[in-house]
């Protein structure tokens, strides 16, 4: 049937008094890929005729999320870019809203509720294998345990250094009201691609942006503290409410003026009126009462202290938590730690604290003079946030490859054996990790001498041809990798830190057909063929 045949019945149109209002300033979600249009207008039109308030942004909740009934857990948090379903939301089917209308109550959502056990146990899987360590202790992580907090506890990643090539969206909003398409990306085949110069003139694109915002950033005072924030929310796993933090920062950071009043706050993209009330007390107040509530409260502090152990995620350090532990002592006395977490507890500080660029770079020239010693010719980059001429850098992390296609073979071994001679490395995270074709080390380095301190240090040895898709990606930031590969992916191409591919064919999410990988000798031909202008690293600090 057409949308456009397709009538609301006129009895959804006269007036309720108040007394009926059953949904009362219950706020609703509703997620609209895969109910039909008409349907999709009956229950907005209902849920506000009964009192109830749609969000178009999940920072509005809680409340209920509305989905298609045959929507599967998994899904909805693709198309919500959100990496578990939130936990202080009713998420329900559109069947319970049908049900409510009908019968003009709230109705209970027991059987409409959508069925998280399978996402739950894939992701229980997941975290088993990546955030192994405490194997025996996981009994301990008992259901009513985790139903004590608030927040779930499937995502555990530390440090996601690879991350999914198909990344989540960070040009639109939450607000699935333009359909699927916006919030989900193509799901056919790339004969269905649009060219990217298209899909630039028509959004928003982060990585056609330069990150320099020509007068700095004039809201750091709030940025500041809605950073705090973002730690707070992904040491207690609550990424949901991270990610909102995390893109009104983002807006913040590009607003060309300090932020004056409640009104501007809440116009900022991906900005609900939640978060919109946080920015105006900070920007009012130069306080945040949760910050200071969540600074106060000895139980996040001691899971934040334990997640900001190098090898430990928030998974972990809840399980650490719940076995009582309080200090980072007695994570040394009692808990069963792997080899990773026992390096990062010995280096605790030292790894939490950033280092000045000149050390990054008195790093960079130590790998070097090492590498030249080696091979005549030798590239080595010090790449991240130091490429990106940052004042202050988290670790170093530094390509290596050689411009004769073939002298990088081998070389990754002797490197690293090299260094190790000279006492320079001093710890293994991660000795070799192999990644197709590239090579990577992480560790700990110390530069000789008196009074330095540990640092982290990541060494990649790439052939070659893979060199400028390999700087592109480690060169960041990571969130215009995202915006870049998103790009790619909605242009029929798949961009890794391996090569640019062109002609990939995709079935939803899953590539059927690799693709071919375009000539890309330098990081400008990677931005041409993905007809987006080239920006040099200090304008990639997205
Ligand atoms: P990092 O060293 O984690 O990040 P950074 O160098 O930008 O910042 P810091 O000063 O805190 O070290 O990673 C290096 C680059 O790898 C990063 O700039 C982009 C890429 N990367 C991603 O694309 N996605 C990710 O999730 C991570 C962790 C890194
Ligand atoms: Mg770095």
């Amino acid at each position: 049937m057409s949308r456009k045949s397709r009538k609301v019945p006129e009895t959804i149109c006269h007036k309720v008094d108040d007394s009926q209002k059953f949904f009362k300033n219950v706020k609703i979600f509703l997620l609209n890929a895969g109910i039909e249009k008409a349907r999709c207008d009956i229950f907005r039109k209902q849920t506000e005729r009964y009192g109830g308030v749609l969000v178009s942004n999940m920072e509005d909740l809680p409340g209920y999320i509305v989905v298609e009934d045959k929507m599967e857990a998994e899904r909805m948090c693709r198309l919500l870019r959100i990496d578990q379903p939130p936990s202080d939301v009713n998420i329900v089917k559109s069947s319970w809203l049908s049900a409510c209308i009908k019968q003009k109550q709230c109705v209970d959502i027991a059987t409409h509720e959508l069925d998280l056990s399978l996402f739950t146990r894939k992701r229980k899987k997941e975290l088993d294998i990546n955030d192994s360590g405490n194997e025996e202790e996981k009994d301990n992580t008992s259901e009513k345990n985790q139903e004590q907090k608030p927040a779930r506890m499937w995502h555990s990643y530390k440090k996601p250094k690879v991350e999914e090539e198909e990344g989540v969206d960070p040009e639109s909003d939450y607000a699935p009201s333009d359909g699927e398409d916006t919030v989900q990306g193509p799901s056919t085949s790339s004969t269905s691609s649009t060219s990217p110069e298209k899909l630039i003139a028509k959004g928003q694109w982060i990585c056609t942006q330069s990150s320099k915002n020509v007068s700095g950033n004039l809201n750091e005072h709030i940025t500041s503290k809605l950073e705090a924030m973002v730690k707070k929310y992904e040491s207690t796993s609550d990424q949901w409410r991270a990610f909102g933090y995390k893109k009104a920062i983002q807006a913040l950071r590009k607003y060309p003026k300090p932020i004056t009043s409640w009104e501007e706050a809440k116009a900022l993209p991906g900005v609900g009126a939640r978060l919109a009330d946080k920015i105006w007390e900070i920007a009012e107040s130069g306080e945040l009462r949760k910050l200071n509530e969540f600074n106060a409260d000895e139980d996040i502090k001691v899971i934040e202290l334990f997640t900001n152990v190098w090898g430990a995620g928030a998974h972990t350090a809840r399980q650490w938590f719940q076995q009582g532990f309080k200090t980072l002592d007695d994570l040394r006395t009692k808990a069963k730690l792997t080899h990773q977490q026992k390096i990062g507890l010995n280096h605790y500080d030292d790894i939490l604290d950033r280092m000045p660029r000149s050390e990054a770079a008195a790093i960079e020239q130590v790998v070097r003079m090492a590498a030249e010693s080696l091979v005549t010719g030798v590239i080595v980059q010090c790449c991240g946030s130091y490429r990106r001429g940052k004042a202050t850098c988290g670790d170093v992390d530094i390509l290596v490859t050689h411009p004769d296609g073939k002298s990088h073979r081998g070389l990754f071994s002797k490197l690293l054996s090299r260094l190790k001679e000279t006492g320079f490395l001093t710890d293994d995270l991660v000795s070799a990790e192999d990644n197709g074709s590239q090579k990577k080390y992480l560790g700990i380095c110390r530069l000789p001498g008196e009074n330095h301190r540990y640092r982290r240090i990541d060494i990649i040895v790439v052939p070659y041809d893979e060199y400028a898709c390999a700087l592109v990606y480690f060169t960041g930031s990571a969130h215009l990798n995202r915006s870049l590969r998103l790009l790619a992916k909605k242009s029929g191409m798949s961009l890794s830190e391996h090569s640019l591919n062109t002609g990939v064919i995709r079935k939803g999410n899953e590539k059927i057909f690799e693709g071919t990988p375009l000539p890309t000798p330098t990081e400008e031909s990677v931005f041409k063929h993905l007809g987006v202008p080239y920006r040099p690293p200090e304008e990639r600090d997205h």
